[in-house]
């Protein structure tokens, strides 16, 4: 690929063959997608979130369909996240009182003993935002505390929102989101609370590996509501952090897909390309982002990669794009100001880096030879996550209203 559109649209994407060799972790497939829906669906707030098909902006794009999973509407949260916490705290409480999560229902857990003995029990995580808030309602839900902490620069509105979500503790911490993950994990060793980390490292893997499957609820609905509408996604372009939840869902439509698996775009934020680098890397092992990353997508702004959903991510994605903060401001816009009758999507800065990404790689002329080579075209059917609303509302308002982070002059 030639360098100089790299400087006009000031984003990199960068192309590895997928070599499809890491085998997908049974533990992202349909039974593990299955028993995660199952919890989800016992708790009485349940449902499902749409998948919104934007044919007017497809059809702008020159592309067969745009169909966006709406995680903004994920129970009162306004996020993905909250799947993935609350499965895992579901599991922990259940090896906790002997029980098996696969039959055991929410309401065994509310009553009686169980009640008593989990009202002891304490979770503590760190978070950008989005997991702790998740968390935070969880531990609402079952009737357990939880401690909170969150990196420097958090938003204090986020830390607010996770207050109000549930019995929790929360502090803002002067560390970066690495050395905030570890001084959590000090805190559940010193106090003898239940880490759950939305991220894996060596021997910190089971937590992790039932967030991920919490997850797949959201696979699970997204597929099944792409088979009503009679279609079968060609392209798929997920937003990485840590890069839990692309890979757990790359994973699963991996094997949901198998032999005509979409191909598969992570995105990340140009400052925090944790994966990106990992990629670039090209010695199949995860690389970090050191220092204080700053960008405006804050759930995405993650250091190191996931270690379980790295394999996957290595060898079942095709493209990485490392964006600028502008691209996903452009996205919030396109949700926000939508083209035509296309219905609006309220979307924040994590969520819409997606669509941003999308509207610029389709629109962009210096991209036409990426476009091709990724088999971008009419007949193409492309799956995105809007995986959080407006979790930063005075971000959104100057975003969207205010046009804050506007695209560059060349634009
Ligand atoms: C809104 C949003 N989108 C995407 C992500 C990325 O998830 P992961 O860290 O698993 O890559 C996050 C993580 O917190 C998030 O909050």
């Amino acid at each position: 690929m030639h360098q100089e559109w790299k400087q006009i649209v000031q984003m990199d994407i960068l192309k590895t063959s997928a070599s499809c060799q890491a085998k997908i972790p049974e533990a992202f497939g349909k039974k593990a997608a299955n028993a995660a829906r199952n919890f989800h669906q016992s708790i009485a707030e349940y449902e499902k979130t749409p998948l919104i098909s934007l044919k007017e902006l497809a059809k702008v794009l020159g592309v067969k369909g745009i169909y966006v999973k709406d995680e903004s509407k994920r129970f009162s949260l306004n996020a993905f996240k909250g799947l993935g916490g609350s499965y895992a705290m579901f599991c922990i409480l259940c090896q906790e009182l002997n029980l098996n999560p696969e039959t055991t229902r929410l309401s065994d857990l509310l009553e009686g003993e169980a009640k008593d003995k989990i009202g002891q029990v304490t979770f503590v995580t760190a978070t950008d935002g989005n997991h702790g808030r998740g968390v935070s309602w969880a531990a609402g839900i079952f009737g357990c505390r939880a401690y909170v902490f969150m990196p420097s620069g958090s938003a204090e509105v986020r830390a607010e929102a996770i207050r109000k979500a549930g019995p929790v503790n929360v502090a803002i911490t002067d560390m970066n989101y690495d050395d905030t993950v570890k001084y959590a994990k000090e805190q559940s060793e010193k106090n003898g609370w239940h880490l759950i980390q939305d991220t894996a490292w060596d021997g910190y893997e089971q937590i992790p590996a039932w967030i991920i499957q919490g997850y797949l609820t959201m696979a699970l609905e997204m597929t099944e509501q792409l088979e009503e509408e009679n279609q079968v996604p060609t392209h798929v372009f997920l937003q990485a952090g840590v890069g839990a939840m692309a890979g757990g869902i790359l994973g699963y439509l991996a094997e949901k897909y198998a032999g005509c698996k979409p191909v598969a775009i992570v995105v990340e934020p140009d400052a925090a390309n944790c994966i990106y680098m990992s990629a670039k890397a090209g010695d199949g092992e995860i690389h970090s982002v050191e220092g204080m990353p700053s960008t405006i997508m804050a759930g995405l702004n993650c250091g190191t990669p996931c270690k379980i959903t790295w394999p996957v991510l290595r060898d079942y994605a095709e493209y990485y794009m490392s964006c600028p903060d502008f691209a996903a401001a452009h996205g919030m816009r396109m949700y926000a100001k939508p083209v035509g009758e296309d219905p609006v999507i309220i979307s924040g800065e994590s969520g819409a880096s997606t669509m941003g990404a999308v509207c610029l790689l389709l629109q962009r002329k210096e991209l036409a030879r990426i476009r091709s080579d990724m088999g971008l075209c009419e007949d193409s059917v492309i799956l995105l996550v809007n995986t959080e609303g407006d979790t930063d509302p005075e971000g959104y308002e100057k975003i969207v209203k205010g046009d804050a982070y506007p695209l560059p002059e060349i634009f």
